[in-house]
């Protein structure tokens, strides 16, 4: 098994600073034995992709719609992203959710149609503060994957497990919480399925992290704007991975 490690942009970079990202990365990436992807915003995902042709790392998209074509302003459908080079997609992030008002069916129905047309979709869930205080932190897992799911085959799926209060934050779940929820998500889709962690990865946690036995990679949004500190992160994986083998 090999780390994942993914670099969520979010509205980061510019299809300049996107390009010059991929080469200063890839000029580290000599021997690494991980799967490394990054998530541009949509302009700046062609030049990331032709930049990224001769290298290792892969690129994947923020978002999608989930209908094919037609009257959508200001979509993209998963055969655009996929014409334009793109291998995975995130569906559900929590700022979709919580900023864009997505619910559990529409990211039904992306997750659907990006499996349909042969993406990779990293789906994301993860409770909110006052869930996890109240201890309803696996009930929220456990209706988010029985929503998001309903109808989905997961064997094409990889799962991001973001607890909310830790985006962005620097309070990053503990690896035990961390493992925890993972061995649930796990238990819960009968094993087999790549289960992420995201919120608030740095270089300094993502060894701790990854090393529990439920955690396959890591979903990093600020720490992977910068190729040094996202390499150092790769870095802590295949250290992580290695332990685990
Ligand atoms: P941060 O790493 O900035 O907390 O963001 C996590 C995230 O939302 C990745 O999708």
């Amino acid at each position: 098994m090999r780390p994942l490690v993914a670099g969520n942009w979010k509205m980061n970079h510019t299809p300049t600073s996107g390009e010059t990202f991929i080469k200063e990365l890839d000029g580290r990436m000599d021997k690494v034995d991980a799967d490394v992807v990054v998530f541009p915003p949509f302009v700046t995902i062609p030049r990331v992709v032709e930049a990224a042709r001769k290298t290792r790392i892969k690129v994947g998209a923020q978002n999608m719609f989930w209908k094919d074509k037609g009257a959508f302003t200001g979509e993209v459908s998963a055969e655009m992203l996929l014409d334009a080079g793109v291998e995975y997609v995130i569906i559900g992030h929590s700022e979709r959710r919580n900023i864009f008002g997505e619910s559990d069916e529409l990211i039904n129905l992306k997750l659907k149609s990006a499996l349909k047309a042969g993406l990779k979709p990293v789906l994301c869930i993860g409770e909110k503060l006052e869930e996890r205080e109240s201890g309803m932190t696996m009930d929220r897992i456990k209706f988010q994957l029985n929503a998001d799911l309903s109808g989905v085959d997961v064997e094409n799926i990889v799962i991001a497990y973001e607890p909310i209060w830790a985006i962005g934050t620097g309070r990053t779940a503990t690896p035990e919480q961390a493992e925890e929820v993972h061995g649930f998500i796990s238990e819960f889709l009968g094993g087999g399925v790549k289960i992420l962690y995201g919120g608030s990865v740095k270089p300094t946690n993502a060894y701790q992290l990854m090393v529990q036995p439920h955690i396959d990679g890591v979903l990093v949004g600020g720490a992977s704007l910068k190729p040094d500190t996202f390499y150092d992160i790769i870095l802590a994986g295949l250290k992580a991975f290695e332990e685990k083998r």
